[in-house]
């Protein structure tokens, strides 16, 4: 009942949506033929590729590949998630939203959440009073002034100062009619032991406003002005503010990463609004933690390369390294922006500029480069035993460049460096990559060449289900749907079947589908497609699912062929005979 009433909602507002005009209100378009044309706001272009085919609802760049109906262009260009798109346009166009009851415990979990947002906006605005309204602001302003940091940055960032007394916030906020109870669950007060009443978290600090993605403010950070400890001291964790997912920033420059196509993650407050500041928008900074695949996948919606600035000290140096094997394991494209002489960014933006600053970002490092040269700078490769060492740090990198050509320049770049021949470098990353796949993978798999062509043929077959899921079944009759081995490509089958004969899965996929898989899906739905190689298309790819398979069942079978053979077990008579039938199968597979 429940989903009826929610797909006849988001069915009116989609049908009242009108794509063009929605695009428009953001993007100037030019029409050629049923196609509107203009620059992508999800990245930086001059000549336009992003188009709009308003008969069809749906917009999609050639460029960044971003692409989707109407709810899904919300949800990129206002950064909200695709269920909040569509309330957002249904608020616009006047549509009221189904209510649905909500459990008791529900309310009042959403009821804390919404207090302490509040609550925190009011601190937020306190501080920010505090520092730019009265006397007792003085000193913060006379910091910030000291680190260059100019009023509108104070006030784009909100910035503020806690007074240097026990209780000015608590009393004033309890005055307002705020709950002893909200106080200290925001961890703005603490309780005093003995009579109970509150005291101020933060006293005489400069106060940096914490927000979500969405702008709302979720918790502070506030700075020492003199060389007292802690320097920092943060909210405490609340179930707003959690620093495994949250990226100072990012609700400012979240746009800016979407067109510059990179973030720049740097560790400190100061160093992302000094960067900021400089005009370099696409900068968030962690809050005083190791980055996260959390972080990273946050950073991933938005764009496909991550470029860490963090000190160049040796703590920085070292941090840097755990940051990009962090992100090694997604595939995210990775650089490394090195400051020089031990500067933290706002150190060196301050004494150098934004233009020096600007110029290394230009010249950032990729990975495997940035990766060399820590090597060579920590271990002693005079020795051959330092040169095998060194060689072992450089194997994991190596192994994730995927095209050839470039890695066999970096397998001759690190023979040089460590003066190796370069037929051992390659003999070492083979094994390496043998060893691993074998440490890594427990089921028999496929080689990885192969394993590319299986995920080519998984999407051939995806983007044809999407327009006709009719042909799910027929490929379930040739090949079981285990054959496909990528695991998002899997998530969306099993979407595509159970929503068989359902007409309007864009609108309720994201409630059920992971983001890979949304963002997948929505790109096959919406991909140019070639109708007229469509069958031979269709046979090649099954073809190849089919041989995947049964190589996988071949190597499978050898297995425990071999396994018995050992132990002496006579089964090995039907499995070998199971072998050979398969082989067979492979070596006449025609479909
Ligand atoms: N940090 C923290 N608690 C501390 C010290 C640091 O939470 N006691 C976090 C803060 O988020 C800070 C970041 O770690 O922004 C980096 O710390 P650090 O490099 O020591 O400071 P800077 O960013 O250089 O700060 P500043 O320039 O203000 O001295
Ligand atoms: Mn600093």
């Amino acid at each position: 009942m429940r989903n009826e009433r929610l797909n006849e909602f988001v069915k009116q507002v989609s049908e009242r949506t009108d794509l063009l005009q929605l695009v428009q209100g953001y993007v100037p378009l030019k029409r050629k033929g049923n196609r509107y044309w203009g620059c992508c706001p999800f990245h930086q272009e001059n000549t336009p590729s992003f188009s709009v085919v308003p008969e069809k609802g749906f917009f999609y760049c050639f460029g960044c590949h971003a692409g989707g109906n109407a709810f899904k262009f919300i949800s990129l260009i206002e950064n909200v998630s695709y269920f909040e798109a569509i309330k957002m346009q249904a608020e616009k166009l006047g549509i009221e939203l189904p209510r649905r009851e909500q459990t008791p415990a529900e309310i009042a979990h959403e009821q804390e959440r919404a207090d302490l947002r509040k609550v925190n906006e009011m601190a937020r605005d306190f501080f920010y009073n505090c520092l730019t309204m009265t006397q007792l602001g003085t000193p913060g302003m006379a910091y910030f002034k000291a680190r260059g940091i100019s009023d509108k940055t104070i006030e784009e960032f909100h910035l503020g100062f806690a007074p240097a007394s026990w209780d000015k916030l608590s009393m004033a906020f309890q005055k307002r009619g705020v709950k002893k109870e909200l106080l200290l669950a925001s961890g703005l007060s603490a309780e005093r032991k003995m009579e109970g009443s509150l005291y101020d978290r933060f006293r005489g600090r400069v106060m940096i406003p914490i927000a979500d993605e969405r702008d709302r403010i979720v918790g502070f950070g506030g700075r020492v002005i003199d060389d007292a400890t802690p320097k920092y001291l943060n909210s405490p964790e609340t179930i707003l503010f959690n620093k495994r997912k949250l990226l100072f920033g990012l609700n400012r420059s979240h746009r800016a990463i979407q067109q510059a196509g990179y973030a720049i993650v740097v560790e400190g407050y100061m160093d992302a609004i000094s960067v900021f500041g400089a005009g370099i928008e696409n900068v968030v900074a962690t809050l005083g933690t190791a980055f996260t695949v959390e972080h990273c996948k946050k950073l991933l919606r938005y764009a496909s390369e991550i470029c860490f600035c963090y000190d160049s000290d040796e703590a920085g140096q070292s941090a840097t390294i755990r940051a990009l094997s962090i992100v090694c394991v997604t595939g995210a494209r990775v650089r490394v922006i090195v400051v020089p002489d031990g500067k933290d960014p706002d150190e060196y933006i301050r004494k150098h500029g934004a233009g020096a600053f600007r110029a290394l970002v230009s010249k950032a490092l990729p990975l495997v480069e940035y990766r060399l040269r820590y090597v060579l700078a920590h271990t002693d490769y005079d020795t051959l035993d330092g040169k095998v060492q060194a060689l072992h740090q450089m194997l994991p990198v190596l192994t994730g460049i995927r095209e050839t050509a470039m890695r066999n320049e970096y397998e001759k770049k690190i023979a040089r460096s460590l003066m190796l021949d370069e037929g051992i470098v390659h003999d070492e990353l083979r094994r390496y990559t043998h060893g691993n796949l074998n440490k890594t993978v427990s089921l028999p798999k496929v080689p990885r060449a192969q394993d590319n062509a299986v995920q080519q043929a998984g999407r051939t077959i995806l983007q044809m289900a999407v327009r006709d899921p009719s042909i799910l079944d027929h490929v379930q009759a040739v090949v079981p749907l285990s054959a496909i081995t990528d695991t998002t490509q899997q998530e969306i089958f099993h979407f595509l079947q159970n929503h068989k004969g359902k007409e309007l899965f864009l609108d309720n996929m994201d409630d059920t589908l992971s983001e890979a898989a949304t963002s997948e899906l929505s790109r096959a739905m919406v991909e140019e497609f070639d109708e007229q190689n469509h069958e031979s298309a269709y046979t090649d790819a099954l073809q190849v699912l089919c041989k995947s398979y049964l190589q996988m069942l071949y190597i499978e079978h050898s297995r425990k062929a071999e396994e018995y053979l050992r132990v002496g077990n006579p089964a090995y008579r039907e499995e070998l005979s199971e072998v050979k039938r398969i082989k067979h199968e492979i070596d006449t597979l025609q479909l």
